[in-house]
């Protein structure tokens, strides 16, 4: 029962057809208290093509949602990388658009997609992936930033504010944990804030590998969102037993020998599960500690056997959550189902002394 702890929401990201899937409607009711559809809400599926809103699927799962007394994370307004854009939208007349041609047809968009379920989605990632990968750059260099600089992000939280106005806004990214990365996050919210951008919430998806998880680094970004006064959401957590970050070192000169690379194809040995157990717990026990900033935390995807892990970057199978393919619990589970029981039992930690962290 993960979500019978009350100290933040726990939820899940899960298959557009789950409607469609009753042998995972226990499990997920079980456990989780809010879903996010994994692709039918982000921009290419909605809108294809220029004012062509495909809405029947997002409705199937919306309806599902309220069915089963679920609520629903709407993923994503805005996906900020360039092959997440419609192509449509970001070419005029055979040349890239113009800033308030971009502008306009995002909050077309906004105004369609996030004000036609008003109160019925209560979460929005707002803005999906804007920062760069490289440290010596801020935005990602896409069309986005290049024609609009920061305002496309301004405008894309009034507009959803507008659409949505009781929906948490979130801006969501990956390893935004990390040194780097982490600086630009902090600079990208005190600028909204500054622009009084109506941004309630920052998402770190928390898509971490085995043995190289930055706590020390998510702990930092924890103490600075509450100094900014902005909650904290892990929107996709997953921890990769087949560590994967040197699928992109050195001009990706390993993906030959990655591509073969399979280890736990009949089992994962306990071992690794042991390693990846622990490691939940103390993320889990650093939630619980700033209990005051996470407002959520969802995991990407139900079960092992439906990860995007086992495609991503390259086919693998894999083994990143807490119920194995057949939705058993697995060691991790238990882990942090302890730490969620062990931390409502004991609410006061020092930690919530908010003075200490006053600078
Ligand atoms: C992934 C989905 O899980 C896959 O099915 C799809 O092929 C690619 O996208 N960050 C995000 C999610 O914000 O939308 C991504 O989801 C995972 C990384």
């Amino acid at each position: 029962m993960l979500h019978a702890a009350g100290l933040f929401s726990v939820g899940v990201g899960v298959s557009d057809f789950i409607f469609e899937q009753p042998n995972d409607w226990r499990l997920l009711e079980n456990n989780f208290e809010v879903i996010t559809p994994e692709n039918c809400m982000k921009p290419r599926a909605v809108q294809p093509a220029e004012g062509d809103f495909r809405f029947d699927h997002c409705d199937a799962f919306v309806a599902f949602a309220e069915e089963h007394n679920l609520r629903v994370v709407g993923h994503c307004l805005v996906w900020a990388d360039s092959d997440k854009t419609p192509d449509w939208w970001m070419t005029e007349n055979g040349q890239p658009t113009s800033k308030e041609t971009l502008l306009r047809r995002m909050g077309t968009h906004i105004e369609m997609v996030a004000g036609r379920y008003g109160d019925r989605i209560s979460e929005w990632d707002v803005v999906n992936e804007a920062l760069s990968d490289n440290s010596e750059e801020y935005l990602r260099n896409t069309v986005w930033a290049r024609v609009a600089g920061e305002e496309y992000i301004v405008r894309a939280f009034e507009c959803a504010r507008e659409a949505a106005p009781n929906a948490l806004l979130v801006y969501n990214d990956y390893n935004v944990d990390a040194d780097g990365k982490r600086a630009n996050l902090i600079r990208l919210v005190k600028f909204l804030k500054e622009q009084d951008a109506p941004i309630d919430a920052v998402g770190l998806q928390g898509h971490y590998e085995l043995d190289s998880i930055p706590y020390d680094g998510l702990e930092l970004m924890l103490k600075a969102m509450r100094r900014l006064q902005v909650k904290v959401i892990v929107s996709e957590l997953d921890i990769d037993v087949i560590p994967r970050s040197r699928w992109w070192a050195d001009g990706n000169k390993y993906r030959d020998e990655l591509r073969t690379l399979n280890p736990y194809q009949d089992e994962c040995p306990p071992e690794i599960l042991r390693r990846q157990a622990d490691q939940y717990a103390k993320l889990f026990e650093l939630f619980c500690r700033y209990d005051d900033v996470v407002e959520r935390v969802s995991f990407w995807n139900l079960h092992d056997g439906q990860s995007w892990l086992n495609y991503f970057p390259w086919k693998r199978v894999n083994h990143p959550l807490l119920f194995d393919r057949k939705g058993f619990p697995k060691p991790a589970y238990h882990s942090v189902v302890k730490v969620l029981r062990e931390s409502t039992l004991a609410p006061h930690s020092p930690i919530r002394d908010l003075s200490a962290d006053a600078n």
